[in-house]
Order: C-alpha cells, then structure tokens, then sequence
C-alpha cells in the first residue's frame, strides 16, 4: 500500500488506497459469517464427523437459542467425546463408567428444593424448573482439574433467575448444591471414594454471576445420564468439579459449605477452585491443558487461560490473594 505523509506527520492511505465502506462493510460481514460459521456453529466440521456428532436416539429436544454474548469461537467437542469421557463418581471412577452404568438414574420424575436461608423456600419439579426463565444455548468451555478440557453447547439459564425467586435473608452468604444419593440408581454409592451425598458449594454473589448457568440439556437435547440428568449447573471459570450434577437440593447458608472433593483433599482442591495457570496443583501443574478430541501424536497442548478465558468475574474476587484461597 502506498503511503504519504500528513502534515502532522501521521502517515495516511492515498485516497485511491482508501475502500469504499460500503465495499469494506460487506467484506467484513462476510468475513465474520465465514468465521462464525466455521468456528462457532462448527458447521462444516461437524458435517465431516457426522458420526461423532450423532445424539442419543429418543432424548427430548429442547427449543433454545444461541446466546451470542455466550457463544465461545472454538470447535465444539463432538458429541461422542462429551458424553462417554466423564466424570461421575456416583457411576465409577473410570472415565468409561458413567456412559455404561448411569442407564439406571431416573431423571423423571425429579424434584429440586430450594432451601435454608430463603423467605420462600421452593420445591419445583423438573417441567417448572425448565420453564422458570427462557432456555438458552450457550457454548462453554469446561476445563477439568486433571488437565483436559471440552467446548459444550449447554441449555439453560442464568443460575441467579432461581436464586432470586426464593428472596434470600440477610443471613445468605453461600450456596450448596446438594446431588443425588441412591444406592439402588448409583452403583458408585457403594465405594467410599467420597463422603455422600456429592456436595458443591459457591458464594451467593458467585452463584448470581450470570454466566453460572442453570443446565437442563446440552446439544439441543435433555441432560444424557453421565452428564448429570435431569439438572446441573455448569460455572465456567472454575474446575469442572465445582458444576455438581444430577442436583436435588439447593441450600442457601450462612456458613460456607463443606465440599466434597475438599473434604476429600483439601490441601488439593479448594472451596474457590478458580482455573487459575498461575497456582499449580500439588501434584500437577495447571498451565496448560489437552482438549479431548485432539489427542493423538501431534495434538498440541493449550495454554489454559485465567478464569478458563471468562476475565468478566475478575471482580468477583478483588483484593483477595489467589493462591490462598485456590
Ligand atoms: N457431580 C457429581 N454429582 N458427581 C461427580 O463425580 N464430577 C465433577 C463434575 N460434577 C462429579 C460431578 C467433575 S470432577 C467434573 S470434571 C465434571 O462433573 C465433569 O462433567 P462432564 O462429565 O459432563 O464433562
């Protein structure tokens, strides 16, 4: 490109250089739908792996639309990936358990009680859960404490629209999130590799961040089994194991709650558990992360980000000292 001077000295474009707008608007909108619809819908990749894409035959659908403010540009983790690498204890500790033994959960009929330090305590079934707040798709990326990390097209809503409804006393400080405990649905209640009832736990004002999401379904479809049916919540700046699954009682306290994976280890995994690079697991560093689906000998590995890429709830956690409270 030819350049001249200006008189203040700031080089300019020759007039001729210059792109009529119309022409250059067009061009960018063009350029972003490109990108849109090969990064974020992933079209064209998931046509090619059709197969891995494939969903549960049967599983209701569920009507919800893309929240574009929520809408990560990464390739989305096929299907197959998500739903058969997992973590539910509940069903076994290999990643293989959950997809072959979770078939026994009921999600229907489910109940979830919201409780404790409320003025209106709640018990919803599922058909008024999923229709307290308009059901959204948002695509997350979810980065696990062991290192390995999945981009998910989630369904449902800002956790805060339930909150909100109990009206919370001056006394709520804390959230616990209070999972499934059923021998005779969850074979993996027989080992003690935890304390049961699985139990996770956020601050309120973490709880009401809008991107804590509320989860009814994934990939356009109701909560398969081993994702934690009928309803999780998924909080995309911490470790995968704060987004508790299969979900019965949501308790509001004053105290903070005692979580499962602390009870566990403590000195492993913190109350906070924010993705964080900079603060390596005692066994392992955090610094970087494998997407599943890329592996292979020549998958690269990724740096993780800050707050897993989500910089917005920074402020969340002003003035407190990150390594201390991991
Ligand atoms: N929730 C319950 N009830 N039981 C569990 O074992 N595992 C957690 C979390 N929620 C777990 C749970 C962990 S360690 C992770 S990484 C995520 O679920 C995995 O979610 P996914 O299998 O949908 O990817």
């Amino acid at each position: 490109m030819l350049i001249k001077r200006s008189p203040q000295g700031i080089d300019l474009p020759l007039p001729s250089e210059i792109t009529p707008r119309a022409v250059f608007e067009s061009r960018r909108e063009f350029i972003r739908t490109l990108a849109l619809g090969a990064v974020a819908g992933s079209g064209l990749w998931e046509m090619a792996n059709r197969e891995a894409f494939a969903q549960a035959p049967g599983a209701q659908k569920l009507s919800a639309a893309l929240n574009p403010a929520y809408a990560l540009l990464e390739k989305k983790t096929a299907y197959k990936d998500a739903t058969t690498y997992n973590n539910f204890y509940e069903f076994g500790t290999d990643k293989a358990d959950p997809a072959q033994t979770a078939g026994t959960l009921r999600p229907r009929p489910w109940t979830v009680s919201i409780e404790g330090e409320v003025k209106k305590p709640l018990l919803l079934d599922l058909d008024s859960l999923q229709k307290l707040a308009p059901l959204e798709e948002r695509i997350y990326r979810l980065r696990c404490v062991e290192g390995w990390s999945m981009v998910i097209p989630w369904v449902g809503y800002s956790l805060s629209h339930l909150l909100k409804k109990v009206e919370p006393t001056s006394n709520a400080r804390y959230v616990e999130f209070i999972t499934l405990e059923d021998k005779k649905q969850m074979p993996g209640l027989r080992s003690p590799v935890l304390e049961w009832p699985y139990v996770e736990g956020l601050r309120l004002d973490e709880a009401n961040h809008p991107l804590a999401l509320l989860t009814v379904g994934m990939y356009g479809e109701v909560l398969p089994n081993q994702n934690g049916a009928p309803v999780r919540i998924v909080v995309p700046w911490k470790y995968g194991f704060k987004s508790a699954k299969s979900i019965v009682k949501i308790r509001f306290t004053k105290d903070q709650p005692r979580t499962a994976w602390n009870l566990a280890a403590p000195n492993e995994y913190g109350f906070y558990s924010n993705v964080n690079p900079n603060v390596d697991h005692p066994r392992w560093s955090q610094a970087t992360e494998r997407r599943i689906g890329e592996d292979g000998f020549f998958a690269r590995k990724r740096k993780t980000l800050m707050f897993n890429g989500y910089p917005e709830v920074a402020s969340l956690y002003a003035g407190m000292d990150l390594k201390k409270f991991y």
